[in-house]
């Protein structure tokens, strides 16, 4: 990601109060700030998270100050999302650390509403998009999809974003919120930003805290094996079970216990299935190392010249 280490490098500890981000938490006034802001002109970015902030967020943070007057982070573990017995309770929730963070490029706002502020008693709506929501992440977490849309439609109404920001390590989400925006004529223009990853490959994730160190290690392996998938495309292999059999038996030759939910060769806009590796692919998994679930994809486009 070019820029993000000379950014963040210029930290200075005595400044990183008056650049931490003004942090609003009611609703309406994240609307009444907004709308003054509209009125001067402004053009918002929103870069939507659930918090425990790492540079993948900072990435978006990142790419929505260099195209925006005003960046808006929304900081909220969105329960609606979450289906019973996942992992809702043990999300981390680090507003302080986040702040100081964003302290670093000195982002505008965070936005951090209780669930209670975003679903007063008697909250009764829901925004579902078909299709592309029925397929990978959707099967395994069926209410899940739903959850993401309703907030973030909420989050574009209450920050009238002109852009918000993703990330590509959620690629089936960033389809489904494409979607949303097209069929709902939404003003809201989404961008999708590239994954960023440790050192050694692991796709960065809040969720990569639950590892152990153990696990850690063999969870490099999905990344491993969606390299090995690009390096057999590229090679000329076509067929893609031939290419998900290796990287199964990659990722069972690192750790025999984990649990594949899926890998998936998908179209790159609609995500469905292809059978044979022609033309620009997506590549997705999800794989369960110990009681992690972790999901990581990669955009494999014909080897130039081939
Ligand atoms: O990607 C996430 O962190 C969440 O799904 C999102 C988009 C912030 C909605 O809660």
């Amino acid at each position: 990601m070019p820029g993000t280490g000379a950014v963040i490098m210029a930290y200075n500890m005595d400044e990183a109060e008056e650049l931490k981000p003004y942090l609003v938490e009611a609703p309406a006034e994240m609307s009444r700030r907004i709308d003054a802001l509209k009125q001067q002109g402004k053009k918002i970015g929103l870069v939507p998270t659930m918090g425990a902030l790492h540079l993948g967020h900072m990435s978006l943070a990142i790419a929505a100050k260099n195209e925006c007057d005003v960046v808006v982070v929304s900081d909220f573990v969105n329960p609606t999302q979450f289906a019973p017995g996942e992992d809702y309770d043990k999300y981390p929730r680090m507003i302080d650390a986040d702040l100081t963070l964003l302290s670093q490029i000195k982002t505008d706002y965070l936005f951090a509403p209780s669930p209670q502020a975003m679903y007063p008693n008697g909250f009764d709506a829901k925004v579902h998009v078909g299709g592309v929501t029925e397929i990978l992440e959707g099967a395994f977490r069926p209410t899940h999809f739903d959850g993401v849309t309703t907030v973030v439609l909420k989050l574009f109404m209450l920050t009238r974003a002109d852009v918000a920001y993703f990330g590509q390590k959620d690629y089936q989400q960033f389809c489904v919120i494409k979607k949303m925006v097209e069929d709902l004529n939404l003003p809201t223009m989404v961008e999708m930003c590239p994954i960023i990853r440790e050192a050694d490959g692991l796709a960065m994730s809040s969720r990569n805290r639950y590892l152990s160190d153990e696990e850690r290690e063999r969870a490099l392996v999905l990344n491993r094996s969606l390299e090995e998938a690009e390096r057999m495309i590229h090679s000329g292999e076509r067929d893609v079970e031939t290419i998900r059999k290796r990287m199964r038996a990659m990722i069972l030759e690192a750790d025999p216990n984990a649990q594949i939910d899926y890998i998936h060769f998908g179209n790159t806009q609609t995500l469905q299935e292809m059978e044979r590796a022609v033309g620009n692919v997506v590549a997705l998994l999800a794989v369960r190392i110990g009681s992690t679930r972790l999901i990581d994809n990669r955009i494999i486009r014909p080897k130039a010249n081939a």
